[in-house]
């Protein structure tokens, strides 16, 4: 019977690398449930994100690792999920519950960002993430539209708006308490304590990932928002026109300034036929 050395098996582990993170899944604390019987390993790989991209040739070069330990002969890999919390610095207060907070940003109205939150809420979801979306545009609330709420849909409780769910998203928007085609004429301090509010006094749940529709530009409604809440990193939507992008470089600049790290600016529209 072949006597499978566990040191040789984890020395193994240590040469595969995460594709992404680019360091090895051992220091990445990915490897779970280790066992040895016989000449069988079998473990958990543990992603960081149930949205990973790359399971298929992960999951084949975990095998082949355990496979190149001497006497291994059969591997079993399975593939688990866990969301890793993102804490900001420590003047930013944390959401209760909430691991990740991704803003979507842009310095233009009509550019797409509410459809790219919708999209990124709803496809991180459909991964199997626990979701929710803000909806931080206060003046012009579309998420409740996109996300397929009937106009008017009110959605209050004793302490203030509730989240309600939609495709598996958890949904919170100022729209929510307003009726019908009524617009909101705030000033920069209500809107501050309105966002400060949809944070800390909404009843989110445990969420992977809370995706913040902000509103366009660097207004007070984002800079709050920025400001208060520890976002793990922004994404900037743009068109490819040149005033559109000459716009998204100063929402850039403004994340840059407030040390958040932008995923990445999305060219929306690349096409347009008119
Ligand atoms: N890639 C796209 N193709 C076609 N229509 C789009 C695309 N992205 C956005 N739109 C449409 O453009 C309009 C503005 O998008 P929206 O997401 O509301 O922008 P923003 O939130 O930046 O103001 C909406 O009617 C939306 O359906
Ligand atoms: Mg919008």
């Amino acid at each position: 019977m072949a006597n499978v050395s566990e040191s040789a098996v984890w020395d193994a582990l240590k040469r595969v690398e995460d594709p992404e993170l680019h360091r090895d899944i051992v220091s990445l604390d990915m490897v779970r449930d280790l066992r040895i019987e016989d000449s069988s390993v079998s473990m958990t790989l543990m992603l960081t994100t149930p949205a990973c991209p790359l399971t298929g040739p992960f999951k084949e070069a975990v095998e082949n690792a355990l496979l190149s330990v001497p006497g291994v002969s059969r591997a079993n890999v399975a593939l688990g999920a866990e969301v890793r919390g993102h804490k900001g610095p420590p003047e930013r207060r944390p959401v209760e519950g909430v691991k990740n907070i991704i803003a979507v940003a842009s310095n233009k109205g009509g550019v797409g960002k509410s459809t790219v939150a919708t999209n990124l809420a709803v496809a991180l979801a459909h991964r199997g993430a626990k979701v929710g979306i803000l909806d931080a545009d206060i003046t012009g609330p579309n998420i409740p539209t996109m996300m397929g709420f009937e106009a008017g849909f009110q959605a209050r409780s004793e302490g203030g708006l509730r989240p309600a769910e939609r495709y598996g998203v958890r949904v919170c928007s100022i729209g929510f308490a307003l009726p019908k085609g009524t617009p909101v004429v705030w000033r920069g301090p209500m809107i501050g304590t309105a966002v400060r509010d949809f944070l800390h006094n909404v009843d989110w749940g445990e969420l992977d990932y809370l995706i913040v529709d902000l509103p366009p530009g660097t207004s007070d409604a984002s800079m709050s928002m920025v400001q208060e809440a520890p976002i793990a990193g922004a994404v900037v939507v743009s068109t490819p026109q040149t005033v559109a992008l000459e716009d998204a470089t100063k929402a850039v600049a403004m994340f840059d300034r407030l040390q958040v790290p932008v995923f990445g600016i999305i060219e929306n529209m690349s096409f347009f036929v008119a």
